[in-house]
């Protein structure tokens, strides 16, 4: 009993200090007690974007958010949290709002911003089917202008700093298989390509995308692979007799993940140091996929929400059939992971060893960027 009520005026204190310190950085912005938080990439990282665009990939609709803190949809790509909001809360921000929002104004710059967009991959041609998305090319501009924006909010020099200190996540790689390469039989892409040719290209096409980052004053750069995309629902629908995982798609992940691997390895020894860092999603992403009891769930193949075979027909929409707790399942929807699988997923980031995180893990990105200052 004491103890408990110790516990409670000690978080009630460090709360006290919290809101100081918040109220502080409103005041005085330049001491902003987190770092910034850029994000870049597809649906699985994308906080709302595409609300504002003419697309057909969009999650503003329920039964999307239905676990989100309001309960209602804002355009993530899940039933609740995803990667890029449990990653501001391990680094004590807001979840970073959308580049489009019209939120996105004045001390709200000083968080970050998410520039993701649904759909897109590394190659300009993936995704065209979803019509008007934010590739990556305007991402990079839209950070661009962002920065100007920020530099006539706290003059250039802070603002150049805000960006050099600030923790950067990137997910691409998987639309580009999935919504191109093996979208239609006989795609354009893959008559053009060899499955192992393809990835070759998409390396080296992504290569000038991190190179573009680092230009742009990014230093601390999380790079994911792509996930298990064989093992969706929407691909066991579609191209699984049994259940099991799609093997053409898995092929591409374990074709595609190690040679980002050795290229994010390659662009830190050029630059001398460890700027780029690998979060390997697939392995992460494996373990509860194929061992899905061991982590609570009682299934990894049928999402929650959806229809047809394991749910993955179609979009998921409030005529779907709807799962009661989504706790228990690691796919929301045919192609995207639950808050709980998310969670999953971002302790390992956090925590994980050098078989999930390449060179190190962000427990110690966070613990030596803060000697450095
Ligand atoms: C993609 O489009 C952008 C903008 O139109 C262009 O600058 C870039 O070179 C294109 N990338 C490829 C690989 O064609
Ligand atoms: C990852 O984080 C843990 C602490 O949570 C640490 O003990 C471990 O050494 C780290 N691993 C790597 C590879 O950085």
């Amino acid at each position: 009993m004491d103890q408990n009520n110790h516990r409670v005026f000690v978080s009630f204190i460090f709360m006290m200090c919290h809101l100081i310190l918040f109220t502080c950085s409103i005041f005085a912005p330049q001491q902003a007690e987190a770092r910034a938080f850029f994000v870049f990439g597809d649906s699985l990282v994308d906080n709302g974007n595409n609300n504002y665009l003419l697309t057909t990939a969009r999650a503003d609709a329920p039964p999307y958010g239905i676990d989100y803190p309001t309960r209602r949809p804002t355009g993530r790509f899940s039933n609740g949290l995803n990667i890029p909001d449990l990653l501001s809360e391990r680094i004590g921000s807001e979840p970073t709002l959308p580049y489009l929002s019209p939120q996105l104004n004045g001390e709200a710059l000083l968080v970050g911003a998410n520039f993701a967009s649904a759909g897109i991959g590394i190659l300009n041609d993936t995704g065209i089917q979803f019509i008007n998305i934010i590739r990556i090319t305007q991402q990079l501009q839209y950070f661009e202008q962002y920065q100007q924006r920020v530099s006539a909010l706290i003059g250039e020099e802070e603002a150049q700093r805000l960006v050099n200190e600030a923790l950067v996540l990137i997910t691409l790689g998987g639309n580009d298989f999935v919504n191109n390469y093996f979208l239609v039989p006989f795609s354009a892409r893959s008559r053009q390509f060899a499955l192992p040719d393809y990835v070759v290209y998409l390396i080296s096409e992504y290569r000038k995308i991190l190179v573009r980052l680092y230009e742009l004053g990014s230093r601390r750069v999380l790079v994911t692979g792509t996930g298990p995309i064989g093992c969706a629902p929407a691909e066991l629908a579609q191209r699984s007799r049994a259940g099991e995982c799609a093997q053409d798609l898995q092929q591409a992940v374990d074709l595609f993940n190690p040679q980002l691997v050795q290229l994010l390895n390659q662009l830190n020894s050029e630059i001398g140091s460890d700027v780029f860092i690998a979060a390997n999603t697939n392995p992460m992403s494996f373990d509860f996929v194929s061992n899905p009891q061991a982590y609570g769930f009682v299934t990894s193949k049928v999402a929650c929400c959806g229809q047809g075979p394991y749910n993955g027909i179609g979009l998921c929409t409030a005529l779907s059939n709807l799962c009661p707790n989504r706790e228990l399942y690691a796919f929301w929807d045919p192609f995207h992971p639950t808050e709980k699988a998310n969670r999953i997923i971002v302790e390992r980031i956090v925590t994980g060893s050098i078989e999930y995180m390449n060179p190190m893990n962000l427990s110690t990105i966070l613990l030596l960027d803060s000697k450095k200052t």
